[in-house]
């Protein structure tokens, strides 16, 4: 079988800023001497991911043009499309005592070493003004808005080399680089991929999106984000058993690939959908599947914002093709999964149910109906949320 030809990463070439070898043994020696800076979970995760080339065309933290440019014409300077500065901040102490020029090394709480910055620049946040152009919110109410005031005032830009990766890799058999999941797509023959981001269980509504994209494609690669999300969220490591349990008894697995996206959540609804897309673009998928209220939170994003975005961009620049989804649910008189695209249906006849209202069922030891969730699925919310009420 002819390898098939790949859909080009964001920018034309897979970055891969991962040192191995002597050329990580001096940057071992150099790192020795450089003044340190200790990252939090979303840099340590930003590191990783501009390290395997997760976020091409990025090879490190923002430099100042950069962020002006991301946050004020979604484009890097060089004008490729890019919606979310990628941005390392520190506090006006830690700032001053760097020079323009210096290898900054990169280190984890506890000291252990994970990479070097080679520090191109140093600059104000613009806290409000990132805010508002990159949430569309200066309220600190949204998660991604008070993750920027709760961090640091000054901005450290400049190129990346990753040393190590994390100790302990959470899901370590799902962990898949992008040239990792290039490699695969292109040993199982996948020419048009699905790629889906999730940070839910997967519920009746996602499989029905998933497998009608499937339908249309060779390969589908679910691809949850399991770096830092907001407290409320249903936790990784419950959402990955879940997973492994739906799709073993109801996805094709020879067309169906489970690997973890390890970034940190934003919550940027539309410009975090654009990010989205790219990071799997890079990850080898042709088409990315946006439904209603991608990245969302609150009630801060329209219902299909995060499609209408696609339309500012030329389907050249971005590469990989949205494949849009209207708000689906259960139709009762349909008896089937559906939307307002395919259903005749009234309000009464559907069956939707919010996160919260989800979590607070689980939390009460309620099951959520089969006609929302798998069983196999609610079985394994029930154990997480309620232990003690569940049997088998
Ligand atoms: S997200 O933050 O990762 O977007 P979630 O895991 O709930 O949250 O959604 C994953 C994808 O499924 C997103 O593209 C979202 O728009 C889509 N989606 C979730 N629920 C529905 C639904 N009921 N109808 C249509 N699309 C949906």
């Amino acid at each position: 079988m002819a390898t098939p030809i790949q859909i080009p990463p964001h920018g034309g070439a897979l970055v891969d800023r991962v040192l191995e070898g002597s050329a990580r043994g001096s940057a071992l020696e150099r790192a020795s001497h450089a003044p340190k800076v200790t990252l939090n979970a979303v840099g340590l995760s930003d590191l990783e991911l501009i390290g395997n080339g997760a976020f091409s065309p990025l090879t490190g933290f923002a430099v100042s043009a950069d962020y002006h440019s991301v946050m004020d014409q979604m484009r890097l300077s060089d004008g490729s499309v890019w919606s979310i500065p990628v941005t390392l901040a520190v506090g006006r102490e830690v700032a001053e005592s760097l020079r323009i020029g210096d290898d900054v090394a990169l280190v984890e709480e506890g000291g252990r070493l994970r990479g070097i910055l080679e520090l191109a620049d140093k600059y104000d946040v613009e806290k409000e003004h990132e805010a508002e152009t990159v949430f569309g919110t200066t309220e600190s109410a949204h998660p991604g808005v008070a993750r920027i005031y709760e961090g640091g005032e000054v901005y450290l830009g400049g190129d990346v080399w990753v040393i190590d990766g994390p100790m302990d890799a959470p899901f370590a058999e799902y962990q898949r680089s992008p040239l990792e999941t290039r490699a695969l797509f292109a040993a199982r023959g996948w020419r048009r991929i699905v790629g889906f981001q999730t940070r839910n269980p997967i519920h009746r509504a996602h499989e029905y999106l998933t497998k009608v994209a499937l339908e249309i494609s060779d390969g589908l690669l679910v691809h949850p984000l399991v770096g830092e999300t907001k407290a409320d969220d249903i936790p990784a490591d419950v959402r990955m058993r879940a997973y492994e349990v739906l799709l073993s008894k109801y996805y094709p697995l020879d067309r169906t690939l489970l690997s973890v996206y390890p970034a940190a959540m934003r919550y940027g609804g539309p410009r975090e959908a654009i990010f989205h897309a790219i990071a799997r673009k890079n990850y080898g998928c042709t088409h990315f599947i946006v439904g209603r209220d991608h990245a969302g939170v609150g009630s801060y994003y329209g219902t299909y914002d995060a499609q209408r975005i696609f339309d500012e961009f030329t389907p050249d620049e971005l590469g990989i093709t949205p494949l849009f989804f209207e708000h689906t649910f259960y139709c009762s008189k349909c008896a089937d999964m559906a939307s307002s695209k395919t259903c005749p249906h009234g309000d009464s006849d559907h069956l939707t149910l919010s996160g919260t209202k989800v979590r607070e069922m689980l939390v009460s030891g309620e099951v959520p109906p089969a006609e929302f969730s798998r069983p196999e699925v609610a079985q394994v919310l029930m154990e997480a949320y309620r232990p003690e009420v569940t049997t088998t």
